[in-house]
C-alpha cells in the first residue's frame, strides 16, 4: 500500500512527522512518498499544487495531509494561494464526502468552553459535501456593473451530488446512532429546497434511520445549546465548513480532531481539521494528536487495517489518560508536553 504524504505549511511538517513515526512503528509494510503542497510548493515550484504532487496523490492508495496556508501568501492571486492546493486535490481526486467526527474524550471534557455536563460523552459526526456548492459553483468573479464593482459566487447542487452525500450520511448513521439531521437553509435558498427534497427521497431507502431537517442558523445555535441531540449531521460544503469548526470547539480543542475526505471507492485524503497555526509553527508546541488520529482513520477507511486503527486510537487515549497535554488542551495538574514528546508517548503506548 502506497501513502502520499503532503506535509504542507506552518505546523504541517511537525505534526506529520509524528503521524509518520506512528505509522512506521506499526510495521504494516506501507510505502510513503512525500511531496510539497501549499505555500511550500509555491516557494519550491511556483504552484501550490504542482503536477508532480498531484500525480503522487493520484497514484497513492491514500493521502496523508498536514495543513496549508500562511498570511505571507494572502496577496497572491487566488490561483496561487495555498488553499487552492487542498481545494484542487479534493476536486481532482473526487473527494466528495468529508467525515468530521467530533468526539469528546472524557479526559478533556473540562477543556471545552462549554459546561462539562453539556459536552461529556459527546459523539457526533459531521458529513460535509466537499466538491460542490458555492465553493466550486460557476459563474463567480468580481465584475463591474454600472460603475460599481461587485463580487459574486454561485451556490448550486445537482440531484446526483445531493443523493450520493445523503447516502454517505445514512450509511454512516446505520453504523452509529441511526439518526441523521440534514442541515440546510430551505426557507430562503432554492439550492436548499432541492437538497431537502432529495435527502427526504433517499431516506426512504433507509427506513431504519431517522431523518430530521434543520435550518443552518438553528443548527449553529443547537450545537452550543444541546450538542448531544445530534448523531450524524449531513450538510453542504459551505454550511459544513462553518458547523464543523463550531463542533470542533465543543470538544475542547481543534487540535484533537481528525477528518477523512473520501471518493466513491473509498480512497481518501486524511487531514487534521485545524490549520497551519503560523503563530506556533516551528516551535515544537503543536498538538500532533489530530494528525495521528487522521492516520488512524486512513488505516480504517482506505487501507483495510481496522485493527491497527484501533491500536492507534487506544494509544492516544492512554496518552491522554496518563495526563500528557500540549498547550492547547493543557489544564492545571496535567503534564505539559511539546509535539515530539507527545509523539514519543504515543509510540510507547503502542508497545
Ligand atoms: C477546511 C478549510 C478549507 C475549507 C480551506 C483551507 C480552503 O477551512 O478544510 O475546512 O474551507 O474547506
Ligand atoms: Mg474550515
Amino acid at each position: 500500500m502506497n501513502v502520499a504524504v503532503l506535509p504542507g505549511d506552518g505546523i504541517g511538517p511537525e505534526i506529520i512527522a509524528q503521524a509518520l513515526a506512528v505509522l512506521k512503528k506499526l510495521e504494516l509494510g506501507l510505502e510513503f512518498q512525500t511531496a510539497p503542497v501549499g505555500g511550500a510548493a509555491y516557494d519550491a515550484a511556483g504552484d501550490p499544487l504542482p503536477a508532480h504532487t498531484l500525480n503522487i496523490a493520484r497514484e497513492a492508495d491514500a493521502v496523508l495531509f498536514g495543513a496549508v496556508g500562511d498570511p505571507r501568501y494572502d496577496r497572491l492571486e487566488r490561483a496561487k494561494r495555498p488553499e487552492q492546493a487542498i481545494l484542487g486535490l479534493r476536486k481532482a481526486l473526487g473527494l466528495f464526502a468529508n467525515l468530521r467526527p467530533a468526539r469528546v474524550h472524557p479526559e478533556l471534557a473540562s477543556a471545552s468552553s462549554l459546561k462539562p455536563e453539556v459536552v461529556s460523552g459527546l459523539d457526533i459526526l459531521i458529513v460535509r459535501e466537499l466538491t460542490g456548492d458555492i465553493y466550486f459553483g460557476e459563474p463567480r468573479g468580481i465584475r463591474e456593473a454600472g460603475g460599481v464593482r461587485e463580487g459574486f459566487d454561485t451556490m448550486r447542487y445537482s440531484e446526483p451530488e445531493i443523493r450520493r452525500i445523503a447516502r454517505v450520511g445514512f450509511e454512516a448513521a446505520r453504523k452509529r446512532g441511526k439518526r441523521v439531521c440534514s442541515v440546510d437553509k430551505a426557507n430562503v435558498l432554492e439550492t436548499s429546497q432541492l437538497w431537502r427534497e432529495i435527502v427526504s427521497q433517499e431516506a426512504k431507502r433507509y427506513p431504519d434511520v431517522e431523518l430530521t431537517h434543520m435550518y443552518v442558523d438553528n443548527c449553529a445555535m443547537q450545537l452550543v445549546r444541546t450538542p448531544k441531540q445530534f448523531d450524524v449531521i449531513v450538510t453542504g460544503n459551505m454550511f459544513g465548513d462553518i458547523l464543523s469548526d463550531e463542533a470542533s470547539m465543543l470538544t475542547g480543542s481543534i487540535g484533537m480532531l481528525p477528518s477523512a475526505s473520501l471518493d466513491e471507492r473509498g480512497k481518501g485524503l486524511y487531514e487534521p481539521i485545524h490549520g497551519t497555526a503560523p503563530d506556533i509553527a516551528g516551535k515544537g508546541l503543536a498538538n500532533p494528536l489530530a494528525t495521528i488520529l487522521s492516520a488512524a482513520m486512513m488505516l480504517r477507511y482506505s487501507l483495510g487495517q481496522a485493527k491497527a486503527a484501533e491500536r492507534v486510537e487506544r494509544a492516544v487515549t492512554s496518552v491522554l489518560q496518563a495526563g500528557w497535554r500540549t498547550a492547547d488542551i493543557h489544564t492545571p495538574g496535567m503534564r505539559k508536553a511539546g509535539t515530539e514528546e507527545i509523539g514519543r508517548a504515543v509510540l510507547q503506548a503502542l508497545n
